[in-house]
């Protein structure tokens, strides 16, 4: 089954508006420049919340071929949740997606499945494409070798989710996030592939089929060609690299 590839910037807490209006500007340049086909390969940014109306501005005025979505949201729909951000809010803005379960989120804010389950009903209770990040940390490997903690994530965030919902996964060894020392394409495909059977045993065989798996760590424009080679893996999830405009057009311009 064909499944478009999706190259994602993760900018993290990176880019101010004006910074990303800029950055988003010359992205569109590259992208016509190199007669980029978003049919071919999707492109999305995934900038900070205070960002999100300048993309949004840009984007729609230009009809620029880059998709974008909040790094967050909350659980809940709207009330007494200071800081918090609505799905409803980040759907308003034309967002396609969301990045759900981070591992900076489930660390430094100390996400649990749980957690992460509710945000995922949440996002494709207001429409949008949620992106499921799970991966193991360095201790995981040891411990429980490299497929078993994001599976056991992967089966929890999908607690409430149908097999008619629409969502990406990004796979991220928690060890590759940021280290430069990044998965090997057969490491990640095999963790691709038992999160692709997670899908068939949760949702079945056509969610398998038409789910997007990302893998994410340390991808950069001399290695993206290595992991789009992998059958499993469907495209990025790109930190640091993102925020580099020409490694990141260099990465969506992956040879496969
Ligand atoms: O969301 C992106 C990941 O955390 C990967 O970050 O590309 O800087 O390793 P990195």
């Amino acid at each position: 089954p064909r499944r478009t590839p999706l190259i994602a910037g993760n900018w993290k807490m990176n880019l101010d508006h004006l910074q990303a209006i800029a950055f988003v500007q010359k992205l569109a340049w590259n992208l016509k420049d190199a007669k980029h086909d978003v049919a071919a390969v999707e492109v999305a940014v995934f900038p900070p919340f205070t960002d999100l109306r300048s993309v949004q501005t840009l984007v729609s005025a230009d009809k620029l071929p880059i998709a974008f979505g909040g790094q967050d949201l909350s659980a809940q729909d709207s009330g007494a949740y200071t800081g918090e951000i609505s799905g409803a809010f980040l759907a308003q803005l034309e967002c396609k997606y969301v990045l759900i379960g981070h591992s900076e989120r489930r660390t430094l804010h100390a996400e649990t499945d749980e957690v992460v389950a509710a945000k995922v009903t949440a996002a494709l209770k207001h429409n949008l494409v949620p992106i499921i990040c799970v991966g193991e940390t360095a201790a995981d490997l040891e411990l429980h070798g490299p497929s078993a903690v994001p599976v056991a994530q992967l089966r929890a965030a999908l607690a409430g989710v149908s097999n008619a919902a629409d969502f990406v996964v990004a796979y991220e060894p928690v060890w590759a996030i940021g280290s430069g020392q990044a998965a090997t394409p057969e490491q990640a495909e095999q963790v691709a592939a038992q999160l692709r059977l997670v899908l068939q045993e949760s949702l079945g065989q056509d969610v398998a089929d038409k789910t997007r798996i990302l893998y994410g760590g340390s991808v950069k424009g001399s290695n993206i060609a290595g992991y789009m080679r992998e059958p499993n893996v469907d495209g990025a999830l790109v930190g640091g690299a993102s925020l580099d405009i020409d490694e990141f057009s260099s990465i969506v311009r992956f040879q496969k």
